[in-house]
């Protein structure tokens, strides 16, 4: 092996190395001349044959090669490794003069937004929520209401019954039920907001599933004042503040005395409109002072412990808010209706 053939190594990997673009290449070519069957390697097994000064020098000068070399295929790995880098830097640049990607988002239902609503009045007032399975026994939707089988009431919510004592439950009450049986005889102030289900035709104020917000709250010394006050603020949380409210006797299985609750008309504020019916009044929910077969059955002491409840029909009243003049806008979910909710705060 001469000098010669030693520096024509040296181009020849200059040769190839300019045309190699990737790191597999690189690795095989750099396997070629520097790995265990390479160029470089058998250039060293052949030096065995040379007398020992040419071995020498020889020897020598392969080293040097194989050093050299080394130092060309680290040096076109960092240069591959730059460009590589520099490619990746280019694609991923980010034009922050793009216009933005819009990302289409919902709202609130504006039933929810009642329930919250509600919530946030009333847990200002010191009430929690509490709640109930949609599917009840009759037990706790009716009997314990002081609504026994039978009672000309129940036709009202002639409801969807899974067998004879298990039910879809036809109004949030039962989780008054469930509340007092686990309070056993201590007060309590709570709201209850869910779904209901009753056996209606569907129509433009009616449908087989709707939402109520039921409150009651136990205690000593609990007065029909106290239920008036806490009915006053939501009408005016709702409908506004100069909003008053009238309460009107009526008849509930689970209350004595039973009220019904009207709110002044928000359209005309009283005088008498066609939303009002001419009456300056709409009605709103139902309430009373809880009675007392109702706290006996769940293990309360009238004599001891009294109070008020009161169920709000979530549907009603946002239809009122808002003017909504058919239920079914509700549950259809036409997105036409539910976008014009996004700007109500
Ligand atoms: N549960 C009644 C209904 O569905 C509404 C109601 C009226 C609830 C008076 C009450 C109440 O808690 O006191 O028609």
């Amino acid at each position: 092996m001469e000098n010669l053939e030693l520096e024509q190594v040296e181009k020849k990997v200059e040769e190839e190395l300019s045309a190699v673009e990737d790191m597999n290449a690189l690795q095989q070519t750099k396997a070629n001349y520097l790995g265990k069957k390479g160029i470089i390697a058998q250039m060293m097994s052949n030096l065995k044959d040379l007398s020992i000064e040419a071995r020498k020098e020889l020897g020598m000068k392969s080293n040097l090669l194989k050093q050299s070399l080394e130092r060309k295929f680290e040096e076109h790995r960092k240069f591959l490794e730059d460009k590589m880098i520099q490619k990746k830097l280019e694609n991923e640049r980010i034009d922050v003069t793009l216009p933005g990607v819009r990302f289409k988002c919902g709202t609130i239902h504006p039933l929810q937004k009642t329930i919250m609503d509600l919530e946030d009045l009333y847990i200002g007032m010191g009430y929690t929520v509490a709640e109930g399975p949609e599917i009840e026994t009759d037990e706790n939707c009716f009997e314990k209401l002081n609504l026994p089988k039978g009672h000309p009431a129940r036709d009202m919510q002639d409801t969807f019954y899974i067998g004879p004592e298990w039910l879809l439950r036809s109004q949030t009450s039962p989780i008054q039920v469930r509340t007092m049986l686990a309070k056993e005889g201590k007060p309590i102030k709570i709201i209850c907001p869910g779904k209901v289900y009753r056996r209606d035709a569907d129509d433009a104020t009616h449908s087989h599933q709707f939402m109520q917000c039921e409150g009651l709250v136990l205690g000593k010394d609990i007065t029909m004042a106290d239920l008036k006050g806490a009915l006053l603020e939501m009408a005016k949380m709702m409908f506004g503040e100069d909003r008053k409210i009238r309460l009107r006797p009526s008849f509930f299985p689970f209350t004595e005395p039973s009220v019904e609750v009207d709110v002044s008309c928000a359209k005309c504020g009283g005088s008498g409109c066609a939303m009002c019916k001419n009456t300056g009044w709409i009605e709103i929910l139902g309430a009373g002072m809880v009675n007392n077969n109702v706290l006996r059955m769940c293990g309360y002491d009238p004599n001891e412990i009294q109070g008020y409840a009161f169920g709000i029909g979530v549907e009603r009243v946002t239809m009122l808010k808002y003017h909504i003049d058919d239920i079914r806008n509700f549950y259809i979910n036409d997105v036409r209706f539910l976008n014009q909710f996004k700007e109500v705060k």
